[in-house]
């Protein structure tokens, strides 16, 4: 639940173009990053890379698991980061279905795993929608299936790519449940996105990707009116 990925010289480069080239990164335990960067930096590539989906061309990563039992255990360590792709990919099924995929094999009781489910889908407020098809729903209402999906299997670290892109606010405040609760259990998150809202409202730290390098500094929240309206400003002004 509290794991730490570091990584050391990481460089990714497609034939002789350098998409980024980072030093030094951390992320975890327990903090939540909002990555930021203008269109085709290598947000997504970066967070595929943290996740496992992607090699990058040079560089090192380790979860900073450095006992025997972590070492055993490695590849079931890195699986306990999620990545929640852009446009989520769902299987042909109901909603349930969809998100009972992730517990499919947990040993607990039918009926238990039902009810995980269906508090999970309260929490992003499709519970009314769970036997039906997946197809039927709208673009929004599919992340947030893949949100709750994600949820359920409390992953060490989630990696959020671009997770407001189609929703409004409330479904971004539905997302913003579900992530606050896995950082109160001690997940680290590192969530992409165009605009500062709600959820990147909860970043402490900032990678900013510029000039094919990673630029991080602190997140100083300013309160305004109402927890709700809460926004803030990098250490830079930015
Ligand atoms: N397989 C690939 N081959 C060549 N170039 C790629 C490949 N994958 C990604 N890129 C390049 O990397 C850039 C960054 O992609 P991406 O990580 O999706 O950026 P972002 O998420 O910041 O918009 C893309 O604009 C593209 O030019
Ligand atoms: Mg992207």
């Amino acid at each position: 639940m509290t794991i730490k990925i570091t990584a050391q010289q990481l460089e990714m480069r497609f034939k002789e173009r350098v998409l980024f080239h980072i030093p030094e990164l951390s992320i975890g335990p327990n903090e939540a990053v909002y990555l930021k960067g203008a269109n085709g930096v290598g947000k997504t590539t970066l967070l595929k890379i943290l996740s496992g989906l992607q090699k990058p061309t040079t560089g090192d990563i380790n979860c900073g698991q450095n006992g025997w039992y972590q070492r055993l255990f490695q590849r079931s360590a890195f699986s306990d980061v999620i990545y929640l792709h852009q446009s989520p990919y769902l299987f042909d099924g109901t909603v349930y279905q969809n998100v009972v995929y992730g517990i499919r094999f947990q040993s607990q009781p039918q009926q238990e795993k039902r009810s995980q489910v269906i508090n999970a889908l309260r929490m992003v407020g499709l519970e009314t929608l769970a036997d039906e098809h997946i197809s039927v729903l709208s673009g929004g209402e599919k992340q947030r299936v893949a949100m709750a999906r994600a949820w359920i299997l409390k992953p060490s670290i989630l990696l959020m790519d671009e997770p407001s892109a189609s929703l409004d606010q409330e479904s971004i405040q539905r997302l913003v449940v579900l992530a606050q609760d896995l950082l109160n259990r001690g997940s680290s998150l590192v969530i992409t996105s165009h605009q500062t809202n709600a959820l990147t409202a909860l970043c402490s730290k900032q990678w900013w990707i510029k000039d094919t390098t990673l630029i991080e500094s602190p997140l100083l929240k300013v309160v305004t009116k109402s927890k709700r309206d809460q926004s803030y400003a990098s250490a830079e002004g930015n």
